[in-house]
């Protein structure tokens, strides 16, 4: 695997490989690679493009510096990790090439905003859409993939790629889940022991709540697991709602949805979705 440590042995690598008229497939994360990254990188590989993982934690995607200083981060493990799944080559951009107008947020997508984690993080998006279409512009890729687990961000990037007329293919790729049945997440490195014990327990009431939903829903479902979460001092819930998938419009229909769920374990956020149909 290429290791490009800056845009410059980007380009170089770049020159070449676009003569013999390879595509490229580019999987945006901010490190800290799990087996959800690696399957990115596998759908990737499978579809033959030169693929190519970006690490960067973006600090303009985070409403609190302290939740972005204390972001993991293992650069040695996460070279390993995208060895093993062959992956072409992974790309540690500076700070500066991403932001060459210094370090700020544009507000460029209005779709599916003010609402699920929009409203409880808000800015997030434009820290996301600025930095991945800094991403875009540099890599310049022919597919990107992204995971259903941050399904709003998905649909924010497609707007994105739309609304710039930008020629890239977006797959979205299935979340991959723990056996617990939550959506894997860099953020669980930092989980202590007792928190994990707490998010095992939680996750098995929210799968209890995805069964029942799936058979009916019932607005009932999602203020019980509401109360029970709210019961435990150390939980802080900031939404549980379903919504349809198309136009992230509140449903209460089977059809194309999908329960939203995002809390925080004292200073961990978690969010996942779940299919309901
Ligand atoms: O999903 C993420 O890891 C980040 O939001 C992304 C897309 C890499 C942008 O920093």
């Amino acid at each position: 695997m290429k290791i490009l440590e800056n845009k410059r042995e980007l380009d170089e690598l770049l020159a070449k490989i676009r003569t013999n008229g390879t595509k490229i497939g580019l999987i945006p994360t901010m490190g800290s690679i799990h087996n959800g990254h690696l399957s990115l990188v596998e759908n990737s590989m499978k579809e033959n493009f030169f693929s190519i993982t970006s690490i960067f934690v973006n600090p303009t995607q985070f409403n609190d510096l302290k939740d972005f200083k204390k972001y993991p981060q293992n650069k040695k493990q996460d070279i390993e990790k995208l060895n093993t799944v062959k992956c072409d080559a992974v790309f540690f951009p500076q700070i500066e090439e991403l932001y060459p107008e210094g370090i700020k947020r544009k507000k460029t997508i209005s779709k599916y905003r003010d609402i699920l984690c929009d409203k409880f993080r808000p800015g997030h998006f434009d820290g996301v859409t600025t930095v991945v279409k800094s991403l875009f512009d540099i890599v310049t890729p022919d597919a990107v993939f992204f995971g259903e687990k941050d399904f709003q961000q998905l649909k924010i990037i497609k707007e994105l790629i739309k609304k710039n007329n930008l020629p890239i293919q977006l797959i979205d790729c299935p979340s991959v889940r723990s056996k617990n049945g939550m959506s894997l997440s860099s953020r669980y490195n930092n989980f202590n022991t007792n928190q994990e014990i707490l998010f095992n327990q939680i996750s098995l009431k929210v799968n209890n709540c995805v069964n029942l939903l799936k058979k009916q829903i019932d607005i009932n479902n999602l203020k019980n697991l509401n109360q029970y979460l709210e019961e435990d001092k150390k939980i802080k819930v900031d939404y549980l709602e379903v919504r349809d998938d198309d136009e992230l419009l509140l449903t209460q229909k089977n059809k194309n949805a999908r329960l939203f769920i995002s809390f925080y374990i004292e200073d961990i956020r978690i969010i996942d979705n779940f299919k309901l149909y």
